[in-house]
């Protein structure tokens, strides 16, 4: 049966009775739109640990002024009903005023891995991301955590944050669930019209030709960029934001194609952000 949590003190409560009877708990940190790239993340969770916890929370703290946090999708019932389908045990959805009551002042911020890609676009982005997740892990503590690798950026910086403050939270991060066309799945989607969704396949596209491209022997990054480059612009309602390729550990731009690299790229279709990536290890 599922239980649904919406007060911080009785899902401590609850996770101090589970951690007395020796049960692991995996959390899935959500904001809610559940799809099937979600989904995958609860079902792992469902094999892995014994109470599966998913949190519903739209992070006010991770959205700029300009950005759609008042029209992010939210259907809590279609949520609970998705969750319960697969064998969620606890939905938790804290309410932002208790989750930051006035005076609020504590975040954690992760350097160095947060300046670029997403982060130079969407300044405090991550800074959010890692203050609620360091909150989400204290009030639910638990063993394992999942993550997509759709956001890569934010698995990566939320890596760095659970080694460097030693919070001893296994951290495991999935491949990216797909349409059937290539586009990855995203809460967001919903927001495309249909000429749009049309285009939006064109990210997934790109990275394809990039994969070949360094699969072909292609070290250049600029000669990488540029093919991808080239697929997004015959969309004529896409504006590209970036398309980096990083090293995976540093997320810096290479220089020269080897080791392990991150090849990201984010895309306006309209009004919609678009992200996607492939890692590849050459
Ligand atoms: P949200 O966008 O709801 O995503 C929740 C989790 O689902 C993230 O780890 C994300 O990477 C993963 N995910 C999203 N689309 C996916 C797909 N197509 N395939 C596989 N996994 C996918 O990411 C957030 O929320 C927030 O930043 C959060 C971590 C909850 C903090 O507020």
């Amino acid at each position: 049966m599922l239980k649904t949590v919406d007060s911080i003190s009785r899902m401590q409560t609850f996770v101090k009775i589970l951690k007395k009877e020796g049960r692991t708990i995996g959390l899935v940190p959500t904001m809610g739109a559940l799809h099937e790239g979600h989904l995958s993340l609860m079902r792992a969770a469902k094999t892995h640990t014994d109470v599966v916890v998913v949190s519903i929370f739209v992070n006010p703290l991770q959205f700029g002024p300009s950005e759609d946090f008042g029209k992010y999708p939210r259907d809590f019932a279609r949520d609970e009903e998705m969750a319960s389908r697969v064998g969620v045990d606890v939905i938790f959805c804290p309410k932002a005023e208790e989750m930051y009551p006035a005076g609020y002042s504590t975040y954690v911020n992760v350097e160095g891995l947060t300046e670029g890609l997403c982060g130079a676009s969407r300044p405090g982005h991550f800074k959010g991301v890692t203050t609620v997740v360091t909150k989400l892990f204290s009030i639910v503590k638990p063993d394992i955590a999942y993550f997509g690798q759709k956001d890569a950026q934010q698995a990566f910086v939320i890596r760095r944050m659970v080694e460097n403050l030693n919070m001893g939270i296994d951290i495991k991060v999935l491949p990216t669930i797909r349409e059937k066309d290539g586009l990855a799945i995203s809460s967001r989607n919903v927001f495309l019209s249909k000429e749009e969704r049309r285009e939006a396949t064109a990210l997934y596209v790109s990275l394809k030709k990039a994969e070949s491209a360094v699969r072909g022997g292609e070290r250049e990054p600029r000669a990488v960029i540029a093919a991808i480059e080239e697929v997004i612009r015959e969309c004529p309602s896409a504006e590209i934001d970036y398309i980096s390729i990083v090293d995976t550990q540093s997320l810096k731009d290479v220089t020269v194609i080897a080791g392990e690299v991150l090849i990201a790229l984010a895309v306006t279709i309209g009004h919609t952000r678009l992200i996607d990536n492939t890692i590849m290890k050459v």
